[in-house]
């Protein structure tokens, strides 16, 4: 009800604010990397680990997909991230040494459940989930878990469960790799540091929301959208595209920015705007180029730059720029501005926002 929502005029709003403690809470115990933070015996299945499989459905995919990129970068570990459903019936090569990672919100959806029991019933019996419930079946029929503590998630685009399941994510990264001996101390430490830190930094991004506000204005009257990123960046990209369709309808769609000669170039036009995700990291020249050819043809661009990139606006290229140059936790950032435009777009337009018509919070039937 509405003592609920406090100064807040929308679920989803108040959890987008709710990302500094919901991110907090859930990294609240962790003093260091320590497997058992992950379960009873859960060094010991760490070590016998040789890749990973990560399945997981809707926005808890795209966490799922970011975390790939963590985890071969800084783990050095095989990591496959498939769509539960496309999973549970699909033939494929089960290798016992494989760590079955489930990401879910909910730990109740039926193609991730399935998913899982399709993998146990392969022989794959080392099983982890990153989950919102801890009473969920997920939890229970998982071998280790790691609960976020996002808290109760009510608008049906995720926001808070998707940040929270990152840092479930980056935590996993680095248990690992400590158990493969790829972390030293330093490295540890570090990592740890920035972590710590996200709260803040999180609460520093969210300060950015009249800016996002100016763009949702833009958005507001647009069929069409377009969201690039490069590496790390491009599930961002991703997710921010589906948060943008959940709750506003507009079409959006998210591409690699390489591949944008590749198909999507045909479509930009100035009635289609498109979504930069461009940290300054070592991809940002190449991004830069991709932004000129949308340029050319006309297109208008809206950049998330972080403090290091030096990306201007100017006619046609409207800037916003991060607090900060966060390193291998950018993702987490660049996210928030994206679920900010996605809600404000759809405050413009009218929508349901935190009940989009045919979607459901959480999916129970196949
Ligand atoms: C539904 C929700 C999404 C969610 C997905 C997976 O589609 O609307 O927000 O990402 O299910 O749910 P889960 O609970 O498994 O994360």
């Amino acid at each position: 009800g509405a003592a609920e929502l406090g100064p807040y005029r929308h679920y989803m709003q108040k959890e987008i604010f709710e990302q500094p403690r919901a991110v907090a809470d859930t990294l609240e115990g962790v003093q260091g990397i320590v497997p058992e933070l992950f379960g009873d015996g859960a060094l010991r299945v760490f070590k016998e680990v040789n890749s990973v499989l990560i399945l997981a459905c809707g926005t808890s995919y795209y966490s799922g997909c970011t975390a790939k990129y963590w985890l071969e970068s800084i783990a050095k570990i095989p990591t496959q991230v498939e769509i539960a459903s496309e999973y549970r019936y699909r033939d494929t090569v089960p290798d016992p040494s494989t760590l079955v990672v489930t990401i879910s919100q909910s730990g109740e959806t039926a193609d991730t459940l399935a998913a899982l029991r399709h993998a146990k019933s392969l022989g794959m019996d080392k099983t982890l989930t990153i989950c919102n419930v801890s009473t969920s079946a997920m939890v229970r029929e998982c071998k280790l878990a790691y609960v976020t503590r996002a808290g109760a998630e009510i608008g049906v685009a995720s926001t808070k469960a998707f940040t929270t399941q990152l840092a479930g994510l980056f935590l996993l990264t680095l248990v690992l790799a400590q158990a493969k001996g790829r972390l030293s101390d330093e490295e540890e430490a570090q990592h740890v540091k920035a972590m710590r830190h996200l709260p803040a930094a999180l609460q520093a991004v969210l300060a950015l929301e009249p800016q996002v506000i100016s763009w949702s204005e833009d958005f507001a009257n647009k069929e069409n959208a377009l969201f690039l990123g490069r590496g790390l960046h491009y599930p961002i990209a991703l997710e921010g595209a589906l948060k943008l369709k959940e709750i506003t309808y507009i079409h959006a769609e998210a591409y690699a920015a390489g591949e944008l000669k590749h198909g999507p170039l045909a479509l930009v036009t100035s009635e289609m705007p498109v979504v930069t995700v461009a940290p300054n990291d070592a991809l940002l020249e190449k991004l830069k180029s991709n932004m000129q050819e949308v340029r050319a043809r006309g297109g208008v661009l809206y950049v998330l730059a972080d403090a290091d990139t030096k990306i201007e606006s100017e006619e046609g290229i409207h800037v916003i720029r991060m607090p900060e140059h966060y390193g291998p936790l950018s993702p987490l950032l660049h996210v928030v501005p994206l679920q900010l435009l996605a809600y404000h777009t759809a405050c413009a337009r009218g929508t349901d926002v935190d009940k989009p018509r045919n979607l459901a919070k959480s999916v129970t039937v196949e």
